[in-house]
């Protein structure tokens, strides 16, 4: 258990010390459960969005993207079921009024055996209530009932919104599907575990319209596509589980849901969810908005709500599943990030071996050439094993040193992260090594 303790606090402190995430508004002592993406981060999170988003639309002639708005309408979400069903039960400490989850009861025990030892656990809390989870604001300079928005708990709502509207202008035929990254919103009781549990994430979702009939087959074929979709980048496969959810923990909107999970060091958890929404979506939208939002399919020759195959991941926990999976500590106690070099922070590092003889000068002029292309680092402090070191720890997976002899020769030497092994290569050549390389994957 320490060991997995430490594993996390080690991945959390790497985070912060190299910049991949920090707390949000620290100096003010924190949001609770909200964090910022560093220079790192924010590339690695690109990273990860460019390559579901290749793979779920771009490569895709069957599927669409879309972006659409956050700042959502009551009526929206009251049709969908979230006003009412989107809820966790809560209890509250009558001692200190903290509340808790009702079902993470081990949660109220230990805060009972930590902050009110001896008190009798049932006379000092409330009956379990129900606590909407969504964020609630105003719109318009009134702050009034008549004026409610919601801050989305989900991205997939507004692509429902917008299915008539894609259909339309994209003329597409089911099976097809319509697919967003964006922030959602949830007020969260028990976030937690770093970016794990938040209250501000990204999500990344795909609705998939099929006929009734076809749901079961793209439902599993789906499952399996998300699975593989990991592997492909790199996650080791021991790390990751399909969990089929049982009847009580189905979505109000869900026949059948499973479950992506990873090997956290907190336990294997959800990573992304494959859903059977059924035609729920469609059909309560039109009842609630009047508005026609059936299909006519040709072939069949009839109208009908399609069923939704929903695979909707969190980008903020799949960028956390990268990084634990790729964390590794050497029997030096040095750290190596050994992520694919597709998600990699920085593509490549370059060093002159010493601050003279112009060996600077033709490492920056190579450094200048590869940054059009590639997220490149300069580093000239320090011995060339440390600027290893520091590139290992950060997942660079080449560095390339300009030695006295490139004055010579025009040629650097390439250090692969992963095997360490050294080849020498001509600096004209290397933009093309380094997109052979990254092609390959
Ligand atoms: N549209 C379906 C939907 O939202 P969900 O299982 O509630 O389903 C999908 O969320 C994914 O979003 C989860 O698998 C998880 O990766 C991510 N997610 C949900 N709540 C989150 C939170 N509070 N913090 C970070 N990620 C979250």
């Amino acid at each position: 258990m320490v060991e997995i303790a430490d594993k996390m606090a080690k991945v959390v402190s790497l985070c912060k010390r190299r910049g991949f995430v920090y707390p949000s508004a620290e100096i003010y002592g924190g949001t609770g459960s909200v964090w910022d993406f560093g220079p790192l981060g924010v590339e690695l999170k690109q990273n990860l969005k460019k390559l579901w988003w290749r793979d779920m639309v771009q490569r895709r002639s069957d599927i669409v993207g879309l972006d659409t708005a956050i700042i959502t309408r009551p009526e929206v979400l009251r049709a969908s079921g979230h006003e009412k069903g989107f809820v966790d039960p809560l209890v509250e400490c009558k001692v200190c009024h903290e509340r808790f989850r009702a079902d993470h009861y081990h949660l109220v025990e230990s805060h009972f055996a930590e902050c009110h030892k001896g008190k009798e656990i049932k006379d000092n809390i409330t009956p379990a209530r129900a606590f909407n989870l969504m964020f609630k604001t105003f719109m318009g300079p009134v702050d009034s009932d008549d004026n409610i928005a919601y801050l989305r708990p989900e991205t997939a709502q507004g692509i429902f919104l917008n299915f008539k509207n894609v259909l339309e202008s994209s003329r597409q035929k089911i099976p097809f599907g319509i697919a967003q990254i964006g922030k959602s919103f949830r007020n969260e009781i028990t976030p937690g575990n770093f970016i794990f549990r938040t209250r501000e994430f990204e999500q990344a979702e795909l609705e998939y319209f099929v006929r009734p009939s076809d749901a079961e087959h793209y439902y599993k074929q789906w499952i399996e596509a998300r699975f593989r979709w990991y592997c492909m980048l790199g996650i080791k496969k021991e790390n990751l589980r399909l969990r089929p959810h049982t009847t009580e923990e189905l979505a109000h909107y869900a026949i059948a849901a499973t479950d992506v999970e990873y090997k956290f060091p907190f336990g294997w958890s959800e990573l992304e969810g494959i859903a059977n929404r059924q035609d729920y979506d469609l059909q309560t939208h039109e009842n609630h908005s009047g508005r026609d939002l059936k299909y006519f399919d040709e072939e069949l020759g009839k109208k009908f709500w399609p069923y939704v195959i929903e695979p909707a991941g969190g980008v903020d926990r799949m960028v956390l599943a990268f990084i634990v999976d790729a964390y590794e500590e050497m029997e030096d106690n040095e750290v190596v990030l050994r992520f694919d070099p597709r998600l990699a922070p920085i593509k490549v590092a370059v060093f002159p071996l010493v601050k003279k003889d112009k060996l600077p000068d033709v490492a920056k002029q190579l450094y200048d050439e590869l940054k059009k292309d590639f997220m490149v680092a300069y580093d000239e402090a320090g011995s060339v094993g440390r600027r290893y070191r520091r590139q290992d720890e950060i997942g660079t997976p080449w560095c390339i040193t300009v030695d006295f002899d490139s004055l010579k020769d025009n040629c650097v030497t390439i250090r692969d992260r992963d095997s360490r092994k050294q080849e020498r290569i001509k600096i004209a050549k290397v933009k093309e090594y380094l997109e052979s390389r990254l092609e390959k994957l």
